[in-house]
């Protein structure tokens, strides 16, 4: 097995957790609903969504794969708002049900997200990625942080 299949293989168990946490929020909303599960797994999406466009996106794209990182962009932004709305409801005390539905709608969010970039991104990881580049991903993943305020490149408001 390659280096590349380990880092994408390593990006997949991210996007699992990520869902898992989200649905232990969900699955506990209605006794009250500890909020770390969902902070965690928000917080985790966002840092997933920095090493992708940071390290993964830029030599993809040089690579030629010019449409998918811009629809992957696109999707990083709706799911860099939708968290921005659900970070929001969270901080005032609010329906259930509204919190529901916003999960839910993060998760649909995710799910048709991770379901194109599983097959058509990460394989070209191993292309297109040098020795150096995969270093760099690999380390981000082990112990990396974002900055404070960053921003995805299409998650402006
Ligand atoms: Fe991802
Ligand atoms: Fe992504």
């Amino acid at each position: 097995m390659s280096e590349g299949t380990e880092l994408a293989d390593a990006l997949i168990r991210e996007h699992q957790a990520i869902d898992i946490g989200i649905e232990t929020y969900l699955d506990g909303l209605d006794a009250g609903g500890d909020e770390e599960p969902l902070r965690t797994a928000m917080h985790a999406l966002r840092r997933h969504i920095y090493l992708e466009e940071v390290f993964l996106f830029p030599p993809l794209r040089a690579g030629g794969m010019m449409m998918p990182i811009l629809v992957m962009e696109r999707e990083h932004g709706e799911l860099w708002r939708a968290m921005d709305a659900l970070e929001k409801t969270l901080q005032s005390p609010s329906d259930p049900e509204a919190l529901h539905d916003a999960c839910r709608s993060l998760l649909s969010l995710l799910e048709s997200h991770n379901s194109k970039e599983e097959p058509i991104v990460y394989p070209r990881a191993d292309a297109d990625l040098s020795d150096v580049q995969r270093d760099q991903l690999a380390l981000f993943l082990e112990s990396g942080t974002f900055p404070e305020g960053w921003v995805c490149a299409k998650g402006a408001a």
